[in-house]
């Protein structure tokens, strides 16, 4: 049976995402703001939620129509196939949001939707009360500029949540943006990377689980593993599949420095959660003593920012540091990621190539350096 997904992903990753959903077998991709859509399987729909680096969420995908009024809503989202999905002891909690629409309130669409799910269910299953004890099919919503699209999420946490990270420090970048700096800079399983503000070691962890080929959902649960339509054999399946293309024996190594001690201890036990702790070391120091005698390195970093003007002059400060550190040589990149947009003349050179990606809701570059002359 042939079903159809979105993706959701940060704005600045659906290339990268539609890529990934290619190379898995998905079909029909088609990249939007913030959403991917495809088709497949239900195969596809386990390896996407196992395998992707860089969605937030996989999700069917229910349809989409115009509405501008409630019972435009109403009616739109009672002609869409939930009993395909949704069984009589099911629960379908919903959730969205809504943006330059006439269906502004979002509480109130959220309350429509449900009441239409129900009055589609009541009449397929002959039944008036939900007990909603079942398996969880959450439902999701947007709403922009009057068009309306529904979907069932199958993934339950974000997919930024491997699993490797229940601790983090002060500020720590998403799993899926750390792994989208690793894959934009370029990273093989003989690459050497470093950095130098490692924090909690997202970027050196997805970067060694890039460099091994490691599925990053390989050791957490999705919501989707309690779907009926789903057998248990397939989420197996999809997990060996996953495994099996791991590669052992790499001469890949990431190296992490941070000024602060616990962060660094932090960076070593969550390599070890993510099964990268052999291709992972970290010590403590200050980025002014960064050095390696390395022929050749990938220097991949999200140094602190600052909210307060006393955080921007420390910011400043270490932009100009790293500048006179991160020279041209053979062999060398860089890839600084920051929303200072006078990062490049502060660091003193311009960037050999610049790509905007988002932190959440924060707008940066990523700064690439790796032109020798
Ligand atoms: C934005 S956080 C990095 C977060 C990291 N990417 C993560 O995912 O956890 C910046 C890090 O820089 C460290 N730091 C601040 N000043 C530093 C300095 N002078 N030298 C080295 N590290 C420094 C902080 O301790 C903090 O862990």
């Amino acid at each position: 049976m042939k079903y159809n997904y979105a993706a959701s992903c940060l704005f600045g990753l659906e290339g990268l995402v539609a890529g990934e959903l290619r190379e898995m077998g998905a079909e029909d991709v088609a990249a939007e703001n913030g959403r991917v859509f495809f088709s497949g399987g239900t195969e596809i729909l386990c390896r996407a939620n196992i395998c992707s680096r860089f969605a937030e969420r996989i999700m069917l995908y229910m349809g989409s129509f115009k509405a501008s009024t409630f019972d435009e809503l109403f009616e739109g989202v009672k002609a869409l196939p939930w009993e395909a999905f949704i069984g009589r002891d099911d629960a379908f909690p919903v959730k969205g949001w809504s943006i330059n629409s006439r269906l502004h309130s979002v509480p109130g669409c959220q309350s429509i939707i449900k009441k239409a799910v129900v009055e589609r269910l009541k009449s397929v299953y002959g039944i008036s009360w939900f007990k909603e004890s079942g398996a969880g099919y959450r439902i999701s919503f947007s709403v922009m500029k009057d068009m309306v699209s529904l979907y069932i999420d199958t993934s339950g946490e974000g997919l930024h949540k491997r699993g490797y990270r229940p601790k983090s420090n002060a500020a720590p970048i998403k799993e899926t943006l750390a792994a989208a700096m690793a894959y934009l800079t370029g990273i093989f399983d003989d690459s050497q990377v470093y950095d130098p503000f490692c924090g909690s070691g997202t970027i050196l962890i997805e970067s060694a689980m890039l460099a091994a080929g490691m599925a990053p959902g390989i050791r957490r649960r999705f919501a989707a593993e309690s779907f009926e339509q789903i057998p248990t054999s397939l989420w197996h399946d999809e997990r060996e599949r996953a495994r099996a293309s791991v590669k052992r024996d790499i001469s890949f190594m990431a190296y992490g420095s941070d000024i602060d001690k616990a962060a660094v201890s932090l960076t070593t036990a969550n390599a070890a959660a993510a099964g990268v702790g052999r291709l992972v070391k970290a010590h403590v120091a200050d980025i002014s003593g960064f050095t390696t005698s390395a022929p050749s390195g990938k220097v991949i970093t999200n140094p602190p920012y600052g909210e307060r003007l006393s955080d921007k002059k420390h910011a400043e400060q270490l932009y100009r540091t790293m500048g006179g550190l991160f020279i041209k040589k053979p062999g060398w990149r860089y890839s600084i990621i920051s929303p200072e947009e006078r990062f490049e003349a502060i660091f003193g050179r311009r960037a050999d190539k610049r790509r905007k990606l988002y932190n959440g809701m924060i707008q940066c570059q990523l700064y690439m350096y790796f032109k020798v002359k």
